[in-house]
């Protein structure tokens, strides 16, 4: 944690989920009263295809709703994409861009991240910017240099601490069940930081940094203890209420 920083724990249901999901998603929303929310930004972010619907369910709760990725531009020909003014239009507070699958999976570069983030602040909602590296990046060493590429090649320069959040996600701790040592995370935690600090001054301190991989009830409290961590983004355990209640400490 961060003093005076609030905590942001962000579940990313990826594609799972129809709509009998959002049964595990109300039961969120019922669990997180205004003291908890008080402490802690609660958010998940649900498969395009729910978005509308769970935003409905959470409007009088104090769960917020995000998306998972979206297009650069507002609007245009680009079939089957999502701007982040539609998503933002469905009921998203939050995009989350740059996440490791979609940088695998559909080779999104450094300057398509931060397209997408900028494009989300255009919106008026919170970039949650993704860097992390892969077991052979680690091995060789090369984890802060390839995390401080991401950073400055993703993070928008207009980016505050009221726009964007940096989460913190080792490809190699995500859905393996591995999760990074506490000296592991704060020593890249404390890099991104400095990284921001030198890059945005005194915003570069209120600016949340997440962890991700593998995040699950029984290692939240010790991964959240850890200096300059600001919350989690979570996955696999976001898709149970109860596994994503533990995180957050309800
Ligand atoms: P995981 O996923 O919690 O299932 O490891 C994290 C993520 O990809 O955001």
């Amino acid at each position: 944690m961060t003093p005076d920083v609030k905590l942001l724990i962000a579940g990313n249901w990826k594609m799972n989920g129809l709509t009998p999901a959002l049964a595990e998603l109300k039961t969120v929303a019922a669990a997180l009263t205004k003291d908890i929310s008080r402490r802690t930004d609660v958010l998940l972010c649900v498969p395009s295809t729910l978005i509308s619907k769970a935003a409905a369910f959470c409007e009088n709760s104090e769960l917020r709703i995000g998306a998972q990725d979206c297009h650069a531009n507002v609007s245009g020909a680009h079939t089957g994409d999502l701007s982040a003014e539609m998503l933002v239009d469905a009921g998203a507070s939050a995009i989350i861009v740059g996440h490791s699958e979609r940088r695998a999976d559909h080779g999104e570069t450094n300057a398509v991240v931060r397209a997408k983030a900028e494009a989300s602040i255009r919106a008026g909602v919170l970039a949650i910017v993704c860097v992390g590296e892969t077991a052979q990046e680690r091995q060789s060493g090369k984890t802060l240099g390839i995390v401080g590429d991401q950073l400055s090649g993703s993070v928008p320069d207009s980016a505050t601490a009221g726009t964007v959040v940096v989460a913190y996600e080792p490809v190699w701790a995500i859905g393996t069940g591995l999760t990074a040592t506490a000296d592991d995370v704060r020593d890249v935690h404390a890099y991104i930081r400095r990284e921001l600090v030198l890059r945005f001054g005194a915003e570069g301190y209120k600016m949340r940094i997440l962890y991700g991989g593998s995040v699950k009830p029984a290692n939240a409290g010790e991964l959240m203890a850890v200096a300059n961590v600001d919350g989690a983004l979570v996955g696999g355990a976001s898709l149970k209420a109860v596994d994503f209640l533990g995180i957050i400490g309800v």
